[in-house]
């Protein structure tokens, strides 16, 4: 069936294994990739899929409700795939404005629209699907799983953002009938993640022979999966998830980060050829992050009962090709952390 279907912050890191996996699985799909291109929106990630004829790029700022309402018209969107954002835990500490109005009042604004534009053209299979996470629950002690009905209680200002938006587009389910869905994830990695979140961070500066930042004594826990399982996912949940449902994703994958450091400290010593455990002295313990939450863990059977989706990776299988990915891609990390690659639409797009 041919579908319209809008993915936002297509250029990000999980946006953009989203965008390639629809564009190459659904060539009966128009996959249109809206995008600001802020500092962490990189359209080189999909230069493989930038020529199809089922892809279209369009720049703009979710929080532009009138730009949004033309884009729903324009191209007749009938479904949605929301993961713009801005991500990061630590930039949200520092600027907690810019997070409450690209995560929310971005998120109200898609929403708006998607009301607008679906209740002129009616019909169904209209779907506004919502990426969230899994920071929404808040902290675990050492004990227990997030599920679907953990009560919301965030911490940082990114997760305070996260939970608000979760809550608006329930409420626009609730109020207005809207077809939603929402997914709460945990922590991602893999290939194109910006090299400020902690693995392509490490990777770059083991490396580099950089210090590598510990926040206070290593010992929080986050649930890792690699990236392309997350979108695996969210193809399922988009095609046979049920609106007004929550499902958690994850991998049952939980690292104290000092453990997960030294995994990949052993990984890119070896790829790099490096004597084993020489980059250990790199470790360096700093001031922790205000607010740290402890532990993150996800209960996902959920998803796997009711929609049979699970990880297809083992993390030794994807952490060694994470590592190989950086080291191979340096051009791409290169550009990243230059702001070079920023110019890479002016030359796309000839602007
Ligand atoms: P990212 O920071 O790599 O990408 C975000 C994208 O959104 C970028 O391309 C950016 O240009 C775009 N964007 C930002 N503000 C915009 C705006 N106002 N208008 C239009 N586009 C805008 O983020 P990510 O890590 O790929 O995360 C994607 C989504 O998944 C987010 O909603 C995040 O909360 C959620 N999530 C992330 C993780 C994770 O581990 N990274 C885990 C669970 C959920
Ligand atoms: P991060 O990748 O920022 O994801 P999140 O905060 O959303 O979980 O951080 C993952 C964990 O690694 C988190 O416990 C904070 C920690 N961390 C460091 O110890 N040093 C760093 O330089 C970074 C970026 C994160």
């Amino acid at each position: 069936m041919k579908r319209n279907i809008l993915i936002t912050g297509g250029a990000g890191f999980i946006g953009s294994h989203v965008v390639r996996l629809f564009v190459n699985k659904y060539p009966e799909y128009n996959i249109i990739n809206l995008d600001k291109l802020t500092y962490a929106g990189n359209l080189a990630n999909l230069k493989d899929v930038e020529n199809k004829s089922n892809y279209v790029f369009v720049k703009a700022d979710i929080c532009d409700f009138p730009a949004i309402l033309s884009i729903f018209e324009k191209y007749n969107i009938d479904g949605v795939i929301h993961l713009a954002a801005e991500s990061h835990v630590d930039r949200s500490i520092k600027d907690p404005f810019l997070f409450a109005q690209t995560n929310v009042i971005g998120t109200l604004s898609l929403l708006q629209a998607a009301k607008a534009a679906w209740e002129k053209s009616g019909g169904d299979n209209k779907l506004f699907y919502h990426i969230s996470t899994d920071e929404v629950y808040g902290s675990l002690g050492s004990e227990g799983f997030f599920t679907e009905e953990t009560p919301y209680d965030p911490h940082s200002p990114y997760s305070a953002s996260k939970a608000s938006s979760d809550h608006f587009v329930k409420a626009f389910h609730d109020t207005y009938g809207l077809s939603t869905i929402i997914s709460n994830c945990s922590n991602n990695y893999g290939p194109y993640q910006f090299p400020e979140k902690l693995i392509p961070l490490f990777i770059n500066n083991i490396r580099n022979n950089k210090p590598l930042p510990v926040y206070g004594k290593g010992e929080n826990v986050r649930d890792w999966l690699y990236v392309i399982d997350h979108a695996r996912a969210i193809d399922v949940i988009f095609h046979r998830g049920l609106p007004g449902e929550t499902y958690n994703i994850g991998g049952f994958n939980e690292w104290k980060n000092i453990d997960l450091i030294r995994v990949m400290i052993r990984v890119t010593d070896k790829l790099l050829g490096r004597k084993e455990g020489e980059s250990e002295k790199l470790i360096t313990y700093v001031t922790d992050r205000a607010g740290h939450d402890l532990r993150y863990a996800i209960d996902s059977s959920k998803l796997k009962t009711r929609l049979a989706w699970e990880p297809s990776l083992q993390f030794e299988e994807g952490i060694e090709k994470t590592v190989q990915w950086y080291l191979d891609n340096q051009e791409w990390l290169d550009s990243v952390t230059s702001g070079a690659y920023q110019e890479y639409y002016e030359k796309m797009y000839s602007v």
